[in-house]
């Protein structure tokens, strides 16, 4: 097929490895078209950069085919590569070759002007072909690879944790069901749904985290990792929580929450500094269009040394501040978006670390202090957002893990046998944490909204794609 020789356009603007005169095939989505009586001008985007490349076409008469491209067409266009006369691009197409591969009618939502984000969410199937989502898609896929280079050159093996779960990691509740059962005839034994008869014989859900087997693969393995999709069916519709979101959850063998801390901090800024020097294009764009200081910020966590504060310290700062909160701020409580920004934002200016929670708002698995009140929970606090990170040491003493399940109203420890063997086997200090990867990508981006980070979102009442 000859498709294969194309010369994809970063090659030719971005690379600057092709040469002047250089025979060239393109092949792309039509961005404009304009058809004069001396020359033809087409703008091609072939998804591979921003930058589109232009075709240059003289004698257009002798070119019938012109007239069936409208804006969103596939072409393919052949020609020799010479300096531009406009500004802007270096390199333009002497079209000698124009073939329409694929007719775009004008019903093409993506005419040339600004589309709204929310207009965009509605056409989420072709939004990738804008600018900005080509943007934040490409730099996705880099960040993705650079969560990957960072564990691969530290050591850390990358595991497969599953999707589907009998266990609630968070025991927040908020799962989603799987389970093949007919709905209209669900087998009962007294009255109670009868899960025996279900397809793995037993209630089901999609993970809410990988925590719970990344921390069986570490007693293993010592360092591992795990990178993948994640799923909330929790009814909050913010801008930050999406229903189905990607986690990165490393999980340590022999390190405490003090190597946790280190790490998170120091995985941060390695994406940060990622983003700034390996996706320079991208960050330009998102700088000029979404959001003008987004480089600086990054820049500024790099260069800080985040504030790490226990939870009761927090509380203390939280009291003394002049702010009108709605939630009101007292020992014990869960902190609120508002209250981590109020502290990131206002308080240290810089990235907070919060540790020693409260052992009542934070889950069983978490290593309980000495004090018997408060765990090693901790959670990354970043200017903007909010949380970001949120992990722990693990509680690695059999009896002191089994009184804890059993105070938060556990009886099911039996299903957990599995999570108690480890620690009846070659228990060890081990600690983690997780990383929500959309909400590195809306900062990474200025984007503001979690919607507009991933391809195709799933939050409340939308699943459309
Ligand atoms: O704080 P969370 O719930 O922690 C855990 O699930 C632990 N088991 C992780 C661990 O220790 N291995 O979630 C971790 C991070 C949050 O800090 C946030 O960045 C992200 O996951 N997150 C979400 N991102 C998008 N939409 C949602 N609904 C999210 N819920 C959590
Ligand atoms: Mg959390």
């Amino acid at each position: 097929m000859d498709y294969a020789i194309r010369t994809k356009v970063v090659k030719i603007i971005v690379d600057d490895k092709v040469p002047e005169q250089t025979e060239v095939t393109v092949l792309g989505l039509v961005r404009t078209i304009r058809i004069g009586k001396q020359v033809a001008f087409i703008e091609i985007n072939d998804g591979s950069c921003m930058e589109n490349i232009q075709a240059v076409i003289s004698e257009p008469e002798k070119y019938p085919v012109l007239q069936k491209i409208l804006t969103g067409a596939a072409v393919r266009v052949r020609g020799r590569l010479i300096p531009s006369e406009g500004k802007g691009q270096k390199y333009e197409i002497a079209a000698e070759l124009v073939d329409l591969v694929g007719e775009a009618d004008s019903s093409y939502p993506l005419q040339k002007k600004r589309h709204s984000f929310e207009f965009l969410r509605e056409a989420a199937h072709i939004r990738a072909r804008t600018n900005t989502f080509g943007a934040v898609s490409r730099i996705r896929s880099k960040i993705a690879y650079a969560v990957h280079k960072y564990y691969q050159e530290r050591g850390f093996f990358y595991v497969h944790t599953p999707v589907i779960s009998t266990s609630d990691c968070e025991g927040a509740g908020d799962m989603f069901r799987v389970s093949t059962l007919d709905l209209d005839n669900i087998p009962r034994t007294e009255g109670k749904v009868d899960w025996s008869e279900d397809f793995f014989g037993a209630e089901a859900y999609l993970t809410v985290s990988g925590q719970l087997e990344a921390e069986l693969m570490a007693a293993a393995l010592g360092d591992v990792y795990t990178f993948g999709p994640t799923f909330r069916a929790e009814n909050s519709n913010t801008a930050r929580h999406a229903s189905e979101f990607w986690m990165i959850e490393p999980e340590m063998a022999w390190a405490d929450n003090d190597d946790n801390m280190d790490l998170a901090e120091d995985f941060l800024k390695f994406l940060f500094r990622y983003a700034l020097e390996e996706c320079k294009n991208e960050m330009e764009f998102f700088g000029k269009w979404i959001d003008k200081e987004v480089r600086q910020v990054l820049q500024a966590i790099i260069g800080s040394t985040f504030e790490r504060v226990p939870y009761t310290e927090a509380i203390t700062v939280l009291e003394k501040a002049k702010a009108d909160f709605e939630f009101p701020v007292k020992y014990g409580i869960d902190l609120q978006t508002e209250h981590e920004r109020y502290l990131t934002e206002k308080v240290y200016n810089k990235p907070v670390i919060v540790y020693d929670y409260p052992e009542e708002i934070k889950p069983f698995y978490m290593y309980v202090n000495d004090d018997g009140k408060t765990v090693r929970g901790i959670d990354v606090l970043v200017p903007r957002v909010g949380e970001i990170i949120g992990g722990s040491q693990r509680e690695h003493r059999l009896d002191v893990l089994t009184e804890r399940m059993k105070k938060k109203g556990m009886t099911d420890q039996e299903n957990y046998f599995w999570y108690l063997d480890i620690r009846r086997w070659g228990s060890m200090p081990h600690s983690g944490f997780g990383l929500g990867f959309d909400r590195v990508l809306m900062y990474v981006t200025g984007m503001q909204n979690i919607r507009d980070v991933q391809p195709f979102p799933r939050v409340p009442r939308w699943a459309k794609f």
